[in-house]
């Protein structure tokens, strides 16, 4: 199969609404990361998406709709502070887990009765769900284990041959994948931590947990405890005040013929004049955005990238050192 890279534009937009509705499966554009899309009725092509992309058959897929669309028609809002995350935080990052009616298939919630649903704020994103005015299902369209693709051209290194096409809507601006928000009891719960954040949310609802994912517990949000994001060379994690072993690391690599690669924030990174960097920023949206395409970046240079821990877990920087320790840890 040829695997074709187009910009949003009609004609695009309606050869992926055909596809789509032909049970295929496309690429296509978040503001997270980009998204491997299927309509989410249509067991056939959603089965599609697990085999290219090699992932487990118990990790359910995100339902993404437009900004219009009816979520009720697709789910039961049991609690009233739902309502509220809605008004706030949709269209953008953060998918809210809810009770499922059943329209979206099985095979996309993996037999499990909630249903996981995300309206993207991408305008492209946007413009196909309009288009297709249906649940599109869209795990991150890379092969199960590696990096999250944050533009098209990341999805056609991982499924080149794989899929027919890719919408191409730039790179994506938030780099790291949405907040997964359990929605169905008292209290939300994330699942997942992401752009928006814990402190984000108990503005709007007073009280959020953090879900624990400890060893041998039932997992919530299966997609948890599979090893994610690695970049395909090899990888340690230090934190910020390691920065002796840092450099041991780094000469060891170098002495053993390797080209090794230290990612840290731009701040960090004075510490290293001389050395090779991956600088991931200064803000924390900023380093979310970077994380992803710096990973990518390095594999291709690197034999071994040094990841360094970020000073704080709070705000966006849960979510980014989440990503880190899957990484490079
Ligand atoms: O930003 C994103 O969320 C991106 C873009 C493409 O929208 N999508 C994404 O999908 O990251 P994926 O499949 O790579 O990750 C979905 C996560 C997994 O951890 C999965 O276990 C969890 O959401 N999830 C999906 N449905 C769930 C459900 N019903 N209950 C609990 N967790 C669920
Ligand atoms: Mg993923």
């Amino acid at each position: 199969m040829v695997t074709e890279i187009k910009k949003i534009t009609l004609e695009s937009l309606l050869e992926a609404k055909e596809i789509l509705f032909s049970s295929g499966v496309i690429g296509m554009p978040t503001e997270t990361v980009y998204g491997l899309a299927a309509i989410g009725t249509d067991s056939e092509a959603v089965k599609k998406i697990f085999e290219i992309k090699g992932r487990p058959s118990d990790n359910p897929l995100i339902a993404h709709v437009h900004k219009d669309y009816d979520l009720e028609k697709l789910i039961y809002i049991d609690q009233e502070y739902a309502y509220k995350l809605i008004e706030k935080f949709m269209p953008g990052p953060l998918t809210l887990v809810f009770r499922s009616k059943g329209i979206v298939c099985k095979e996309a919630t993996c037999g499990g009765d909630t249903l996981a649903i995300r309206m993207p704020s991408h305008k492209g994103a946007q413009e196909l769900l309009k288009a297709v005015d249906m649940p599109i299902v869209a795990p991150s369209a890379n092969l199960s284990k590696h990096t999250s693709p944050v533009t098209a051209e990341h999805v056609y290194a991982d499924l080149n041959g794989k899929i027919p096409l890719i919408l191409d809507g730039g790179k994506c601006t938030g780099g790291i994948e949405s907040t997964v928000l359990d929605v169905t009891s008292s209290h939300p719960r994330i699942l997942r931590a992401g752009l928006v954040t814990k402190e984000m949310i108990e503005e709007v609802v007073g009280y959020c947990e953090i879900a624990e994912h400890k060893e041998g517990d039932k997992v919530k949000s299966p997609g948890v405890k599979y090893k994610h994001y690695r970049p395909k060379c090899e990888t340690l994690l230090f934190k910020e005040n390691e920065i002796k072993e840092i450099k041991k690391a780094y000469q060891e690599e170098v002495v053993s013929g390797g080209k090794p690669y230290i990612m840290c924030s731009s701040v960090f990174a004075k510490n290293f004049e001389g050395f090779n960097l991956l600088q991931l920023g200064l803000s924390g949206e900023e380093i979310a955005s970077n994380l992803y395409d710096k990973l990518l970046e390095g594999e291709k240079v690197a034999t071994l990238i040094i990841g360094v821990e970020m000073p704080s877990e709070d705000g966006v920087f849960m979510g980014i050192m989440n990503r880190l320790r899957k990484s490079c840890g």
